[in-house]
């Protein structure tokens, strides 16, 4: 089986963004280990702070990000970072060609119960200004040349796109070592599966309640099939459920507060899995336009966010569009 950097190195990937995703493959083996270990390594449970989004942090997030930031901040290549559980960005060498945002921990409320859990992350080119402002992260998720994430389930998986389709590489523990286990990932235009936190039901949009109407009515309602519900409650493992055999994965717009609408944010959990999506023949919408071609405006915006098989994606947008 091919290794990770070899196979970069395959597709043209150059030298300095293969730096960086060697170092999320280190950052990868160290998370992985701790998270393995558990209660063992005393990881396990919250803190007392809240990270910037009011969220109570667990020991893992914050020790995610920290190993996450030394070590690509190590890395020559990278000229800034931006994460979940930081404010502003934090700047790395002045010279790096790339500016990676990321949730080191995603679907941390499953740590507790010994479910997946990931990191997410979105590598963009740092643009002609090179301000050192947050500033250089606002490009549309276009422009990402990398993204991916690492889910760390009963094995430990990176998936990737260069841009170049959708591979998976699993962790061989025993030389350490991330290898090609699949490539050029498919979904299927069609599919009978969904998931959604069904619970925000009353808060949605009419046109969201009248699709899941429809879902949940199979083959007695106007779809006139019977579709089947997942939820990992981890974005990470719920969206490489899509990748891996298809289906649709929704966190819709949500009327509960003005000022924070969606419950995902844009640039380090979308627009990394919108590229995957897209890369691999889905789509991903905000339910106002395709994610990746929204401009940002803060690092820790949030967004709708409807992916998966392309046919599915669209019909939930026709229900969109036809109760406005
Ligand atoms: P994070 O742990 O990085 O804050 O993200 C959790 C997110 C996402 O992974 C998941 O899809 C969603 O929260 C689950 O939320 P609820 O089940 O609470 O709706
Ligand atoms: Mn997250
Ligand atoms: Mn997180």
């Amino acid at each position: 089986m091919q290794r990770l950097i070899p196979t970069l190195r395959q597709d043209q990937v150059d030298e300095a963004l293969i730096s960086v995703i060697h170092s999320l493959q280190i950052t990868a083996k160290e998370i992985s280990f701790r998270v393995g270990q558990g209660d063992l390594a005393g990881v396990l449970g919250s803190t007392l702070s809240e990270n910037i989004q009011g969220e109570t942090q667990k020991k893992l997030d914050i020790l995610s990000n920290q190993l996450i930031k030394d070590i690509l901040l190590e890395c020559g290549h990278v000229r800034a970072v931006a994460s979940e559980e930081e404010e502003g960005i934090v700047l790395g060498h002045e010279n790096g060609e790339y500016l990676i945002a990321f949730d080191p921990l995603d679907g941390s409320s499953n740590i507790d119960i010994n479910s997946m859990v990931g990191t997410i992350f979105s590598i963009l080119p740092v643009p002609e200004n090179n301000s050192g402002t947050a500033d250089m992260f606002l490009q549309p998720g276009r422009n990402q040349v990398a993204a991916g994430y690492i889910l760390y389930g009963p094995s430990i998986m990176m998936a990737l796109t260069t841009g170049k389709g959708v591979k998976i590489f699993t962790l061989d523990q025993t030389v350490g070592e991330f290898l090609l286990t699949k490539r050029d990932l498919a979904i299927a235009p069609d599919t009978s599966e969904f998931a959604i936190n069904i619970s925000n039901y009353r808060h949605w949009q009419e046109g969201m309640q009248l699709y899941v109407d429809d879902l949940l009515a199979g083959t007695s309602g106007q779809r006139s099939k019977n579709f089947n519900m997942r939820w990992v409650a981890a974005m990470v493992a719920d969206v490489h459920r899509v990748l891996i055999r298809g289906g649709i994965f929704l966190y819709p717009w949500d009327a509960r507060s003005i000022d924070k609408p969606y419950k995902l944010r844009l640039m380090y959990e979308g627009n990394p899995m919108a590229m995957l999506v897209e890369q691999a023949g889905g789509l991903a919408h905000s339910g106002d336009m395709a994610i990746l071609d929204i401009q940002p405006t803060d690092i820790h915006q949030r967004v709708g966010i409807i992916l998966g098989a392309r046919n599915e994606v669209n019909a939930c947008l026709g229900y969109l569009k036809a109760s406005q």
